[in-house]
């Protein structure tokens, strides 16, 4: 005989409207009303997993915790979209070696401050990283990359630094030698970002949507790519005005090409599409 518990379970349109609001609540998240499958297929595994036969258990459960308790985070991680790759849109990092460097260059700093503001599992801060290692040679000018994301379970992969081989075809072949530990015998399937290439950023927790950012550090740049496309305009505002107020003045915002503020009151000025300045 099945157990009502074994049985499979559906999500009805209160308790979706209950999620949806917790997580555009807890990480600003907005979730269309089409999104009820996807929530149900992120959530349901949770929910079997906690011994509880029901959506509608879980939402109990919920209900009853306190706001500081682990579930939460759990929540959260289940339900934030970390897809990321090495070298993702590629124009960016041309724009940063080509065109965003030679005029920082002449400010006559000698640290770069760069803050990548939804990292997922890491490969855009590495990537970054690889990059400035490259082009900064020699110059005698260092740089620190702050590498941030809400999610703790991503931020735990991007911290270990260790990926699978097969995404090698992502990185260039200029990068692949420096920037990479090989792994032998029964870990030959496994690659290490190298210590030069790990060493100069620095991972944290932290919320977008909660502000001020616990930062104190001005940045010269900022990567805040494919995350502002899960928020709403309000959101999006209230994101950009506080990476406004942690940059230094000739500072510049990466977004991603799929997102825009084109239709956001900022105080960011358009340089072309997915850039924008600080300065003039
Ligand atoms: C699709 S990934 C993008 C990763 C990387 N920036 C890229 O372009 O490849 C979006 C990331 O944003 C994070 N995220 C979602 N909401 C957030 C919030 N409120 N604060 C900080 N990070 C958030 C997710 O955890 C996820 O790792």
């Amino acid at each position: 005989m099945i157990e009502a518990r074994q049985l499979p379970f559906h999500m009805d349109r209160a308790e979706f409207e209950y999620f949806r609001s917790k997580i555009y609540s807890l990480a600003g998240i907005s979730l269309s009303d089409a999104k009820l499958d996807l929530l149900q297929a992120r959530l349901r595994s949770r929910v079997s997993s906690i011994g509880m036969g029901s959506f509608g258990e879980y939402r109990s459960y919920l209900e009853s915790l306190s706001q500081t308790d682990r579930e939460w985070e759990t929540f959260i991680n289940l339900l934030t979209t970390n897809k990321t790759d090495w070298f993702r849109e590629p124009e960016h990092f041309n724009y940063i070696e080509n065109e965003f460097l030679p005029k920082w260059f002449s400010l006559g700093k000698k640290h770069l401050s760069v803050w990548c503001a939804a990292c997922s599992t890491g490969e855009e801060p590495y990537t970054l990283s690889l990059v400035l290692n490259e082009a900064l040679k020699g110059t005698g000018i260092t740089y620190s990359i702050l590498a941030s994301d809400i999610d703790t379970k991503v931020l735990k992969i991007a911290q270990n630094g260790v990926y699978s081989r097969n995404v090698m075809y992502q990185i260039p072949e200029k990068y692949q030698q420096t920037g990479f530990c090989l792994g032998t015998k029964e870990i030959s399937s496994w690659m290490k970002v190298s210590k030069a290439i790990k060493g100069p950023v620095q991972f944290k927790h932290l919320n977008l949507t909660l502000q001020p950012f616990d930062l104190t550090e001005k940045f010269d740049l900022v990567l805040c790519r494919n995350v502002m496309i899960y928020f709403n305009p309000e959101t999006v505002k209230n994101v950009v005005d506080g990476i406004y107020k942690v940059c230094d003045k000739n500072s510049v915002l990466i977004i991603a090409h799929s997102e825009s503020l084109q239709s956001i009151h900022s105080s960011w000025k358009y340089h072309r599409p997915s850039i924008y300045f600080k300065g003039k």
